[in-house]
């Protein structure tokens, strides 16, 4: 992880002087080419009621400094993209209001937990590689079956999976998961929590397939339910609550098998 240290101070930009009110926004900066260590920047942005703290960086990047490199796209809580430390808690930037922190400073980090790229950028191939590793698609009895064939689901069906396919990738729990922190083997909450969806999922077969990878040592059993990842999911994912379910599943597997050695799984 990385200390940063402030080094520079940007010039207060209230435009042509006048008297509106700015607020002031602590952004850390990381540019391999020019620093060795990652430091914060220090801008004057307007004070608006309805802007969120994407808004004070894209007007840091299109007013003040086009060299800041952060990532967004839909600004709306639905891409995930957005997600950044915001006075050192996880969030995301598109829903998170500048009146939240009243007169400021806010700080503006990278998720933790992850590699910095540049600035606000961080690297994102370790969670890609475990979400494919949990198979987070629909898997079929058949794999022959025509692809156009009709799947129906009763609205009960739907409900049972619902709450889990409302993530969206955004990384915020893995950034506030302290065993991720200590251990970037664990597969972590999001992965475990769309493991879930789809093993819920009325359509899907895949459920054993997935126990297999979840149930290795840093699966499910690395956590230690400290439930971090559920206080801090913009969506109302409840990944430790996923997690807890696998276990008591996992669990449930193994004495089926040692009981029954000779059932299939
Ligand atoms: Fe898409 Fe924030 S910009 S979730």
């Amino acid at each position: 992880m990385f200390s940063f240290r402030t080094n520079q101070h940007s010039r207060v930009n209230n435009t042509k002087g006048n008297m509106a009110e700015t607020i002031t926004i602590e952004v850390a900066r990381y540019r391999p080419e020019q620093e060795t260590n990652p430091c914060f920047q220090e801008f004057q942005v307007p004070f608006t009621q309805d802007w969120v703290v994407l808004d004070a960086l894209n007007y840091i990047k299109d007013k003040l400094d086009g060299s800041l490199s952060f990532r967004w796209s839909c600004r709306m809580g639905v891409c995930g993209s957005c997600g950044m430390t915001v006075n050192g808690e996880p969030k995301l930037t598109c829903a998170t209001f500048l009146s939240h922190y009243q007169k400021g400073p806010i700080r503006v980090e990278p998720l933790k937990n992850f590699p910095v790229v540049r600035d606000l950028v961080i690297e994102m191939s370790d969670f890609l590689d475990k979400l494919q590793r949990v198979k987070p698609w629909i898997i079929e009895e058949d794999d022959t079956a025509p692809m156009e064939a009709e799947y129906l689901q009763t609205p009960e069906q739907l409900d049972k999976y619902k709450q889990f396919s409302m993530c969206i990738n955004c990384m915020i729990c893995y950034s506030a998961c302290p065993v991720y922190g200590l251990d970037s083997d664990f597969i972590g909450p999001a992965a475990i929590a769309l493991a879930q969806r789809y093993n819920l999922d009325s359509r899907d077969h895949g459920k054993e397939e997935r126990l297999d990878i979840l149930s290795q040592h840093e699966g499910i059993w690395d956590c230690t339910f400290v439930g971090e990842c559920t206080k801090v999911c913009p969506k109302n994912v409840d990944p430790a609550g996923a997690i807890q379910q696998y276990k008591l599943e996992a669990t449930k597997e193994w004495f089926k098998a040692f009981l029954k050695p000779w059932s299939k799984k």
